[in-house]
């Protein structure tokens, strides 16, 4: 990405894979989403700095292939296959990962689904289950079976992989997305602030756009600004390097002060954006 735009949608990042190495080296990480777009980058990119990384998904092919890229390179990765909607299957996968693996240093909190639809449209039910489910109460559930363990090897770290959105102001059309979101993202930030004197860190980093199979779907952001997953990947790896409650590119702040001091006029603006696309596609 060009210099100006990286400036304008990065969030703090770590770029060198030496500085990473020295934190990450000989440590255990679990990666959700792992199969592909920023999951799988950061995966690869915390294997190329000596983590021994734990791929999650529910794609199984995929995460062996990464896994095979990975061990072929040198480093060291497991493939887990896991529907994070299914909460059934979480503590028999956490039981097989703990007899597997002796200790878990950190946690890449990354699978998510994304979706765009009017909140009246006949599905958004199961867009709000489903989002619920993959972005909010499978993670929650995946972690309560993960930080126990955490706590008693004297502590760890989580990393959050959130977005812009789960941030005011509400837009319209993301009611399911951003809820959910924005739900895990306060639900894990007190855990962390629960555990943090045992010595467990929670930072959420709040991305961006970025260019995956998620954004790709909306045809609407095809031709906007985004990061790179391996860009996004350098933000997660930045949460690492030097943990921070929140990571966030330099503008964000800006967006939730408008959304704080003027919700009046934003509300009004957001709401105009809505009508023209409604008129667009001929619903009045
Ligand atoms: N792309 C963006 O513009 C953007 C911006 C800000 C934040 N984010 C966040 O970044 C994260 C990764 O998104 P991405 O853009 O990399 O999307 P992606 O390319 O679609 O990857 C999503 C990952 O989540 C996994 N996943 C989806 N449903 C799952 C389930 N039920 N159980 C287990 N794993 C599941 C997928 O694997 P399987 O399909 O194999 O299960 C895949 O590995 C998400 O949390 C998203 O909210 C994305």
């Amino acid at each position: 990405m060009p210099g100006l735009a990286r400036l304008l949608l990065s969030p703090p990042s770590c770029r060198d894979v030496g500085t990473l190495r020295r934190v990450v080296e000989g440590r255990t990480v679990l990666v959700t989403g792992a199969s592909f777009g920023i999951g799988e980058a950061t995966a690869r990119l915390l294997a190329e700095a000596g983590a021994e990384v734990l791929l999650l998904a529910r794609t199984g092919e995929r995460l062996h292939a990464v896994a095979g890229d990975i061990e072929a390179a040198g480093g060291r990765a497991h493939a887990y296959r896991l529907d994070l909607s299914r909460p059934e299957d979480i503590a028999p996968l956490v039981a097989e990962v703990e007899r597997r693996h002796p200790r878990i240093d950190l946690v890449i909190s990354n699978a998510g689904r994304s979706i765009r639809r009017p909140a009246l449209a006949a599905a958004e039910r199961r867009d709000l289950e489903r989002s619920l489910a993959v972005n909010l109460t499978g993670p929650a559930a995946l972690l309560l079976a993960l930080l126990p363990r955490m706590v008693a090897q004297g502590g760890g770290g989580v990393v959050n992989v959130s977005t812009v959105s789960a941030r005011p102001p509400a837009a319209p059309r993301w009611a399911s997305y951003q809820g959910s979101k924005a739900g895990f993202d306060l639900w894990v930030r007190s855990v962390g602030s629960e555990l943090r004197d045992r010595g467990v860190w929670v930072s959420s980093v709040y991305l961006p756009l970025v260019r995956t199979r998620m954004s790709d779907v909306a045809g609407l952001y095809r031709h906007a600004p985004a990061l790179t997953p391996l860009e996004a990947a350098q933000a997660v790896a930045g949460a690492v390097v030097r943990p921070r409650e929140r990571v966030a590119p330099w503008w964000l702040a800006g967006q939730e002060l408008a959304a704080l001091l003027l919700p009046g006029p934003l509300g009004r603006a957001l709401s105009h954006l809505e009508t023209l696309e409604r008129q667009r596609e001929g619903r009045g």
